[in-house]
């Protein structure tokens, strides 16, 4: 059993993907134990992304996902890190398997719908700054 956070970023929620995506995590074996939505200020997203602060995208990156409500969840199951970055695609939607989340619904490298936690530990670093021990289930 492992614990990994996912989000809906802004251009997901504006595309009215939201069950969508939740559906395909839940329907790979994933279980929800954890949901929100909220709208994130530039200075969270600035936080939330801080390991990317000296990439080139990180001030549009953080623009872009404090431009709208985002639900966040941390999802539960056997290899679930891994499971749900297979789900959502590679980065850049162009390069995406088909069927995978980002392939179907993504505009570009930016704009690509959902995030997920990359490894352990950015996991034990995202999960806890959406939630309290209290909010998962
Ligand atoms: P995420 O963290 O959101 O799950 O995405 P990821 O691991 O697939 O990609 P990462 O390298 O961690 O990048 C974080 C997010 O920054 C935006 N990005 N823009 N313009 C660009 O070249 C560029 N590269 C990345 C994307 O929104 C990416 O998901
Ligand atoms: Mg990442």
């Amino acid at each position: 059993m492992e614990n990994t956070l996912s989000i809906v970023k802004p251009d997901g929620v504006k595309k009215n993907v939201i069950g969508e995506v939740i559906s395909r995590f839940e329907k790979n074996g994933l279980k929800v134990s954890a949901l929100k939505m909220l709208h994130l200020s530039k200075k969270e997203a600035q936080k939330f992304y801080v390991v990317h602060k000296e990439r080139p995208f990180y001030g549009s990156l953080t623009e872009f996902m404090s431009e709208g409500p985002i639900v966040v969840m941390v999802l539960s199951g056997d290899n679930a890190i891994a499971k749900v970055r297979g789900i959502m695609g590679s980065t850049n939607p162009k390069e995406a398997a088909p069927g995978t989340i980002r392939a179907d619904f993504a505009s570009d490298i930016e704009r690509n719908i959902v995030h997920g936690s990359d490894s352990p530990r950015s996991a034990a670093y995202e999960i806890p700054f959406f939630f309290s021990s209290l909010e998962i289930l």
